[in-house]
């Protein structure tokens, strides 16, 4: 039998949304979305209704790294309730599987519909540039594939199947939606497949030359364990990566975490503008 933290039963996730719900009343988040490094800014543009700081929150898993301010925000953006996480857990800092994928869960006991993600990402796709967005189309689960699935343990009936279906892991519809707000906006969206790696090394160029022949378009260190809960959950996901660095195919160039925050800074006012104009056509999609 597995305990916490490398099982969350729906009693331990309940226990979650009662801290939560002491503090935001009866507000119904619709959306969640969840801030990846250097992306934290987003969640400011928010008129809050309570910021809840994630260390006081029982089990909750508090980021340890720069760029993540570790702080869950509820409020209005858009005229859409929303729940923004500004800072996730990743399974390299040390958190388990369950404990990476455990905010998720307590968004879909608070009701949340659609789950918006997004990341730094490295480009491996050469047509890809530091700054650009990347709308995730599909994605490669390489930890998953090595044995690390956030649903390993007693599978939680009350929300979703032992074996989920990942054929459509990011929501169809969602996804138009994001390509018409880009056109619109005069946005550059490339699409693709992200590959998650446990992290925290970079890859080397043959990790790289690897992950390109395999068909990644981007690669990162989060988010595919939170689509499998999302989806599990029957959560509707929409993924974005903003290209912070472009992989090292030929080992002549170096990739640093500073370089990946310096990019999100380029890539937070467009990112804001994706994300605001999805949101007012959230309702239609
Ligand atoms: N590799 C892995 N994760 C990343 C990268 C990268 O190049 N850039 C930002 N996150």
């Amino acid at each position: 039998m597995l305990h916490k933290p490398d099982f969350f039963t729906l009693e331990d996730i309940d226990a979650i949304v009662q801290v939560l719900r002491q503090q935001i009343g009866t507000f119904q988040p619709r959306l969640g979305l969840i801030l990846g490094s250097g992306l934290g800014a987003l969640a400011d543009e928010a008129e809050a209704v309570a910021v809840v700081p994630a260390h006081e929150i029982p089990d909750w898993p508090v980021s340890t790294v720069p760029g993540h301010a570790g702080r869950l925000v509820f409020g209005m953006l858009e005229a859409q309730p929303v729940m923004i996480l500004q800072g996730r857990a990743h399974y390299y800092e040390g958190y388990t599987m369950a404990q990476v994928g455990l905010p998720v869960r307590v968004m879909q006991r608070l009701g949340i519909e659609t789950l918006i993600v997004t990341n730094a990402a490295g480009a491996v796709n050469p047509d890809f540039n530091p700054g650009d967005l990347m709308l995730i189309t599909d994605h490669l689960n390489l930890i998953g594939m090595g044995g690390l699935n956030p649903l390993r343990g007693p599978n939680l009936d009350a929300l979703g199947p032992r074996f989920p279906d990942m054929s459509q892991a990011y929501d169809r519809a969602l996804q138009g939606l994001a390509r018409q707000v880009a056109r619109e906006a005069g946005l550059l969206l490339h699409s693709g497949v992200y590959a998650s790696l446990a992290g925290p090394s970079f890859e080397t160029p043959a990790d790289l030359r690897f992950l390109r022949v395999v068909g990644a378009d981007a690669v990162g260190m989060s988010t595919v364990p939170e689509v499998i809960v999302a989806r599990h959950g029957g959560t509707r996901v929409l993924g974005i990566s903003g290209i912070s660095n472009k992989a090292n195919l030929d080992g002549s160039t170096v990739t640093t975490h500073e370089e990946v925050l310096a990019a999100g800074q380029v890539i937070v006012p467009k990112l804001l503008t994706l994300l605001r104009g999805v949101l007012r056509g959230y309702s239609q999609a």
